[in-house]
């Protein structure tokens, strides 16, 4: 007999039945709900509601849990490549070498960018905002394949995902490049996956480009910790777009801009400039936290806190360390490091975080990397989409094939009733 909820509304009980994943999570499935006992539920912002049932990561927030396709995310940060674990998360199993080489190739293939893009990118002035421009770029991708909006077979939606895995990358150079006036270019395929983003990024007109192996295993353990997070605010908006049928590039796009903003994927951004600002202010970390605590202070500790980690993001403890290791061996000697460790000391010591479970999270050192890497700081949340973009890519197309049904919520109405219309005479 399968567990049920039982929900009292007016004397009269309902029973729902609870679905149970592979990790004991349970869930009271109340699809019946408002057809049943005509009402519904409200929970703002999702805190306590599912959307979806899915096989791709595993978080447990409490303990610090992270595993993509059931593999920790420590193993997969230590032992994997990135294009490894993009195969992995958007089909399941960790490739063969024959999969991962034939998966690389169609990618490759794919990653030519239509001249005709340049134009686009050229209406931009250099001031916007890369994630702006990406996220336009992405949607613009779409009048060049038109092929990959309307994807019902598997072998449509494997043509669509290897095409925006071969042309992203490009389209996120080209952003740098345009705001360091430097001219577009195209990927090398005699490099690997991660080392042609870095050379697309940085490589000088008539400078021979010197792949750094320290830089590129760096940057690439960073796209790994980035690649999925269930359903965080950009992958859901990835599933909400698709579940209309709009395309993967359109999902894609619209992920881009959920993931802008400074309380997601825009928070390493915040962190730095915070940092800096701590840092131009005369470093006195004590004074900022006490902003942090003043509710009539707009200011928050960026980099801190997380809807569902309450223990530390096994992430941040990842890039924390490798942060020392990158510097050190990069000889950079970072201030702003030092500053962030001895906010984290006292926000870990200070009853306001520890009561309400705030720790770093995994923005909070992330872009101390970045900058060493040589990335400016308007680019950070651009390496978060392109670390993303597999999560992205893997949620879609499980949303696309479990043929989930349209998303769309249901609220409580708080506004005026009926009432007759007045000629404006008369108002
Ligand atoms: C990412 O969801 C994901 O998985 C996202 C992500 C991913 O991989 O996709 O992990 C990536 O987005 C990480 C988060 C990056 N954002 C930031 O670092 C911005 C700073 N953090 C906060 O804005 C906040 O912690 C959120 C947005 C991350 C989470 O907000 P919640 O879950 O809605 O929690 P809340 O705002 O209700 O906060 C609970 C309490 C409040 O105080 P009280 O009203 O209870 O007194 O904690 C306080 C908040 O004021 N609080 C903070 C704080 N974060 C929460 N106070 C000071 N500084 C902070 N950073």
């Amino acid at each position: 007999m399968s567990k049920v909820a039982t929900i009292e509304i007016d004397g009269k009980k309902y029973e729902f039945p609870v679905v149970e994943g592979t990790e004991n999570e349970q869930g009271i499935d109340i699809k019946k709900l408002r057809a049943e006992a005509g009402v519904i539920t409200l929970d703002r912002g999702y805190k306590n509601t599912g959307s979806c049932e899915s096989a791709i990561t595993f978080l447990n927030g409490e303990e610090g849990i992270l595993r993509y396709r059931g593999y920790s995310i420590e193993s997969l940060a230590e032992k994997a490549d990135f294009l490894e674990v993009a195969y992995l998360l958007i089909f399941g199993e960790l490739p063969t070498k024959t999969q991962l080489d034939k998966f690389y190739a169609d990618i490759k293939e794919e990653s030519a960018v239509d001249e005709e893009m340049k134009k686009i990118l050229d209406g931009f002035p250099k001031s916007a905002h890369p994630m702006g421009v990406l996220s336009s770029l992405t949607s613009a991708l779409i009048a060049f394949n038109p092929s990959s909006v309307n994807v019902d077979s598997e072998e449509e939606m494997y043509k669509a995902i290897v095409k925006i895995l071969g042309k992203f990358p490009v389209l996120a150079a080209w952003t740098l490049r345009k705001k360091n006036s430097l001219p577009l270019n195209y990927g090398d395929d005699s490099l690997g996956y991660v080392e042609n983003l870095h050379k697309m990024m940085f490589e000088k007109p008539g400078k021979s480009y010197k792949v750094d192996k320290e830089v590129i295993d760096a940057l690439d353990k960073l796209l790994i910790l980035h690649a999925d997070h269930e359903q965080n605010c950009s992958t859901s908006t990835v599933r909400m777009v698709g579940s209309s049928h709009a395309g993967l590039f359109a999902s894609i796009s619209a992920g881009i801009s959920a993931l802008w903003g400074p309380l997601h994927g825009g928070a390493n951004q915040a962190v730095i400039e915070m940092l800096e600002r701590i840092k131009e202010d005369g470093g006195d970390t004590k004074k900022f936290m006490a902003k942090a605590k003043d509710k009539e202070d707009p200011f928050r500790l960026m980099g801190f806190g997380h809807r569902v980690y309450k223990n530390f993001d096994p992430r941040a403890k990842i890039i924390k360390k490798s942060a020392d290791e990158v510097l050190g061996q990069l000889g950079v000697d970072d201030p702003v490091l030092d500053i962030a460790k001895g906010l984290e000391k006292e926000a870990l010591e200070d009853q306001y975080f520890v009561d309400r479970k705030l720790y770093p999270n995994v923005d909070f050192y992330s872009g101390i990397i970045y900058r060493a890497l040589g990335i400016p700081v308007e680019m950070f949340t651009v390496m978060f989409a392109l670390g993303r973009l597999p999560g992205w890519i893997a949620q879609w197309r499980e949303m696309r094939l479990m043929k989930e049904p349209i998303g769309r919520p249901r609220q409580i109405y708080t506004g005026a009733n009926l009432r007759e219309f007045k000629e404006v005479e008369k108002r």
